[in-house]
């Protein structure tokens, strides 16, 4: 059977910048290297008025078919990963398709339309199920349109208002794919949880300290049920380590306490055993909180060691190199990060084809997902077509009155008029609403 992964992806940023250190900390009284240092986090993307869960989606997914010279017609799927929907009923990919539809011949009639919710990870189960549907033989040679599309707005003065961000992420699923392909095995973590949700409202309930606690948790759960089903998680196996990113400094946790996981029992720790000890076992402590503080400060140890740093530096470092400049996109996040670590890697030279990804997909609720993925020969044809930087250039930087004004004019509650901020250019723009309250879109030349 012909393996099956991703043959292409296009990203796509909101048009606007919010510099964090320079603008929103003086504004919120805040220390910059809270942003920069804490969070890991410089500046954010946000959508023009004109922009939106729609728009940034069809924008990406109109340059993937543009340059891999797909028609609407080779296309029997499109699933839309989004905890941004303005509609309960009619999926964002219906909207989607019929962008696609105004500017490429043929129609998508015949593609089976979706839309896939469980916070951030539903960008990964998308994939799952374009992945399933293919080995399944139903595909009939047609491929899979996945598309990861929010915008991660918070309450003004929430604690996740500084992990901010906007864009999409496309991504073509087909069998033989030019890009990565996936493992059958797969870890899951999930649990009812109330860490982040929103009960029928647009911005959401965030419980932020917990949050992380639970990403950190479920994400273990999911790297157990993975080693259970056969996967390799030996640290030195993997080229890239791209994780679900709400902000860096959540993966820098995620990595320490994966990296101590990871090599419990085998020569790396015998390795820094020799300059910090072997790591605490349970059955050498009286109580569980002696045990869970052992750890605590041997991790803390081990993250100064060169295996550690040199480990970081090379696998977990460079997928942050997008989010750090964009923030939170939920479902388009570790996606980014994916194609961050493989972006960085293609700058300095490495040669990527033939080894493995591990791939840490989280969504709050919560549910983590593990499963790795195989890089193909045609990673650096695909990576080095990625426009992402020029995007990330050509934003415009916003002052923090601009940003208030911005956030009213997406909130729902709000609605606030505003004139654009830049300019349209050859994409989908938000046109206004139709008779039945739907969200009308045309292509600007
Ligand atoms: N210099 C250097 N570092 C500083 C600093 C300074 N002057 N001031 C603060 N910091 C550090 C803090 O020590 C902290 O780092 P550590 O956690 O490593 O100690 C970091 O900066 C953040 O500071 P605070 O903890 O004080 O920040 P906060 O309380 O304002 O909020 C947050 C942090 C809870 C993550 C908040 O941003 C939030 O609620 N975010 C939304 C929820 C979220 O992203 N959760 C992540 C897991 S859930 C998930 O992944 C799903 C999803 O996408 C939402």
């Amino acid at each position: 059977m012909a393996e099956v992964g991703i043959d292409g992806m296009e990203i796509r940023t909101g048009k606007l910048q919010l510099d964090l250190a320079e603008t929103f900390a003086p504004a919120q009284g805040d220390d910059p290297e809270k942003y920069t240092k804490g969070l890991g986090l410089f500046t954010s993307s946000f959508p023009d008025v004109y922009e939106d869960i729609v728009t940034m989606a069809a924008n990406a997914s109109r340059r993937l078919l543009d340059r891999k010279d797909i028609s609407l017609e080779d296309i029997g799927r499109i699933d839309v990963a989004t905890e941004s929907a303005f509609d309960k009923s009619k999926p964002v990919s219906t909207y989607v398709a019929g962008c696609l539809e105004q500017v490429f011949e043929g129609d998508l009639h015949h593609a089976n339309k979706g839309e896939r919710k469980f916070a951030c990870v539903a960008g990964t189960q998308a994939l799952d199920d374009a992945y399933n549907w293919i080995r399944a033989g139903r595909n009939r040679g047609r491929k899979a349109l996945v598309i990861a599309t929010d915008t991660a707005l918070y309450a003004r003065d929430d604690a996740g208002e500084a992990t901010q961000g906007a864009g999409a992420v496309a991504m073509v699923v087909d069998e033989n794919p030019d890009l990565v392909t996936f493992s059958d095995q797969q870890g899951f973590g999930s649990a009812d949880e109330t860490d982040f949700l929103k009960p029928n409202q647009q911005f959401p309930s965030v419980d932020g300290k917990r949050s992380m606690q639970v990403y950190l948790a479920r994400m273990r759960e999911a790297m157990e049920d993975f080693e259970r089903n056969g996967g390799d998680t030996h640290p030195d196996n993997f080229a890239l380590i791209p994780f679900h990113t709400p902000f860096p400094g959540m993966v820098r946790r995620a990595a320490a306490l994966g990296f101590r996981h990871c090599i419990r029992g085998n020569e790396v720790e015998e390795e820094v055993a020799e300059e910090i000890g072997r790591q605490p076992r349970q059955e050498e402590f009286d109580s569980h909180e002696a045990y869970l503080d052992a750890q605590k400060e041997y991790t803390e140890t081990l993250t100064e060691t060169d295996q550690y740093t040199d480990w970081y530096k090379q696998t977990i470092e460079p997928t942050l190199a997008i989010s750090r400049y964009v923030g939170n996109w939920y479902t388009g996040s570790v996606h980014i990060a994916r194609a961050a670590g493989m972006q960085e890697a293609l700058d300095e030279g490495r040669d990527l084809t033939g080894k493995q990804l591990l791939i840490g997909s989280y969504g709050s609720g919560a549910q983590a997902e593990i499963h790795a993925e195989t890089i193909q020969s045609g990673w650096e044809d695909e990576i080095s077509q990625l426009n992402i930087d020029e995007q990330m250039e050509q934003r415009r930087d916003i002052s923090f009155a601009e940003y208030e004004r911005i956030h009213d004019a997406h909130n729902h509650d709000e609605n606030r008029e505003m004139d654009p901020l830049t300019t349209p250019d050859n994409e989908f723009v938000f046109d206004g609403w139709g008779r039945m309250g739907e969200r009308k879109y045309t292509y600007v030349e």
